[in-house]
């Protein structure tokens, strides 16, 4: 089990993941408990989600919620975290995690998956923002937390919907940094590199993909979810108080 360091700030503090039912969401998820916050996460995978919360219940301090809800749904997303903040409070947290990294060949790439790639990969994050944006103004501050790629600062190829959506975060994370900044909202992007979730063991890893990737690196090691967990809850607490409209690159030294 993984041991996090303990940040008073987070205890009862409210948290809204998105995509938080398997991969580095799930690993946010189980790390915000561990710090007796309340949390609440959307994601389309019920089955993954609701074993996550009946995995997490007895051990957690504070309220622990899911709903199954495609955030590609703008409406149905906002209305998933006006309903769990009923139960969860105003939430001070919010961390845009949720995404696809589908592969295309940007040479066939059709109109549609274009435009349902964007729908993922960068709409929900503006609209989960603005709809956050009063609960935090209320509450007298709260933390956005945009997960970017490291795609979006060397640009993999056959990704090409998906590292713009990515870079297109960086520049939402300064735009919002500076107008919720009077809120008191700080905005901030995690930026990992590639992160060894169950998933990409699955798909991606093969033993010549990690070679490569290990002789890019500087840390020879595994990146995994809970190094990007721990610099999300870092940036979550009040301890970067003064810390806003910054990206936070997490991958073993390959940029
Ligand atoms: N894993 C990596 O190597 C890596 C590298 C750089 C950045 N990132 C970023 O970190 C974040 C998490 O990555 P991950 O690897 O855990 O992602 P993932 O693809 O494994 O998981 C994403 C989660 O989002 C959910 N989801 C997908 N479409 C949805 C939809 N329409 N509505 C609701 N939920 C939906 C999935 O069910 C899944 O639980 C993403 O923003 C990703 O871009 C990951």
């Amino acid at each position: 089990m993984t041991m996090y360091t303990r940040y008073a700030s987070l205890a009862e503090r409210s948290v809204f993941i998105t995509g938080g039912a398997t991969g580095i969401g799930a690993c946010l998820v189980e790390a915000f408990v561990a710090q007796g916050s309340h949390v609440a996460f959307v994601d389309i995978n019920r089955e993954a989600g609701d074993a996550l919360v009946a995995r997490l219940a007895g051990q957690s301090q504070g309220r622990i919620e899911f709903r199954e809800c495609d955030v590609t749904r703008i409406p149905e997303l906002r209305a998933a975290i006006r309903e769990l903040s009923g139960t969860c409070g105003d939430f001070t947290v919010l961390v845009n995690n949720v995404a696809n990294d589908q592969r295309y060949d940007p040479r066939y790439l059709s109109e549609q998956a274009w435009y349902n790639s964007l729908a993922i990969n960068l709409h929900p994050a503006f609209f989960a923002a603005q709809t956050v944006q009063p609960m935090m103004a209320r509450q007298g501050g709260g933390v956005i937390l945009n997960f970017s790629s490291i795609n979006a600062l060397s640009g993999p190829s056959k990704l090409p919907s998906y590292n713009t959506a990515k870079a297109a975060l960086l520049g939402l994370t300064k735009s919002l940094a500076r107008d919720f900044g009077t809120d008191k909202i700080r905005v901030n992007a995690i930026v990992p590199g590639w992160v060894i979730t169950e998933r990409q063991l699955n798909k991606w890893l093969t033993p010549e993909a990690e070679a490569w990737w290990m002789d890019q690196v500087c840390l020879k090691e595994r990146l995994l979810p809970e190094d990007v967990a721990k610099l999300t809850l870092y940036l979550a607490s009040d301890d970067a108080r003064m810390i806003t409209g910054q990206k936070f690159v997490v991958d073993g030294g390959r940029l």
